[in-house]
């Protein structure tokens, strides 16, 4: 935990200037934005780790589940069906490393949202999805949105705002598909460069 606990509580020295408004509970966080995409105001790297129910054997280790079929479009119509329509529901892990957490070991954050498979010729799919962080190092979210097109070897997320220790928080989150095991477990990487944050 300890990059989360430093990336995610950036605590400035602010001094207080006086005049007895700031009070012992004022929160003295003040906005910062980015003068270039060189130089986040915070940047964490985390991986998800998507688990999909197999309809088989995985019931008490499945952390997504697909909650529509695809359409008819994409599986009867084409032999390389790609699940045109589908929509996974997801309650994922979310680790500093790339291991999936073992035994009770808490995740770094767990993500939660879903995604669906929006194109009917090849694998692309859109995500919304928040970071639940809920740690002592950090408690708060992320939320996080955007295209997914499978084939390209990074994508870009939008950070459309934050809660808790990430209030207000706005930026990019660069994808790449880290590690699969066959159809039912992907890892992705999330580069998370903040270029809005309060601290
Ligand atoms: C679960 O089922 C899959 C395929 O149906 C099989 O490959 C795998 O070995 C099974 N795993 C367990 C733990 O039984
Ligand atoms: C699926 O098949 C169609 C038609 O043959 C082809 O155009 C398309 O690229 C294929 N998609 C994938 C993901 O292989
Ligand atoms: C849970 O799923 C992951 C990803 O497929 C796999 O590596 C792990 O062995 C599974 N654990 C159990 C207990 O089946």
């Amino acid at each position: 935990m300890q990059g989360l606990t430093a990336s995610c509580k950036i605590v400035l020295v602010m001094f207080l200037l006086g005049l007895g408004l700031a009070g012992a509970t004022a929160d003295s966080r003040r906005r910062h934005i980015s003068s270039s995409p060189d130089e986040p105001c915070k940047k964490m790297t985390l991986y998800l780790h998507d688990i999909l129910y197999n309809g088989v054997n995985n019931t008490a280790n499945a952390t997504a589940a697909p909650v529509t079929k695809p359409t008819d479009l994409s599986t009867t119509h084409w032999s390389n069906g790609t699940f045109f329509g589908m929509l996974v529901v997801f309650d994922d892990p979310v680790t500093e490393g790339t291991a999936l957490p073992v035994g009770d070991e808490e995740p770094a954050a767990r993500a939660q949202g879903f995604y669906f498979y929006d194109k009917k010729e090849s694998y692309s799919g859109w995500f919304s999805f928040s970071l639940v962080f809920n740690s002592k190092a950090c408690r708060g979210t992320l939320n996080l949105m955007g295209a997914d097109p499978m084939d390209a070897e990074t994508r870009d997320f939008s950070v459309v705002g934050g809660t808790g220790d990430l209030f207000m928080a706005r930026g990019v989150a660069t994808i790449r598909t880290d590690a699969t095991e066959g159809l039912f477990y992907f890892r992705l990487k999330m580069d998370i460069k903040l270029y809005e944050c309060y601290v």
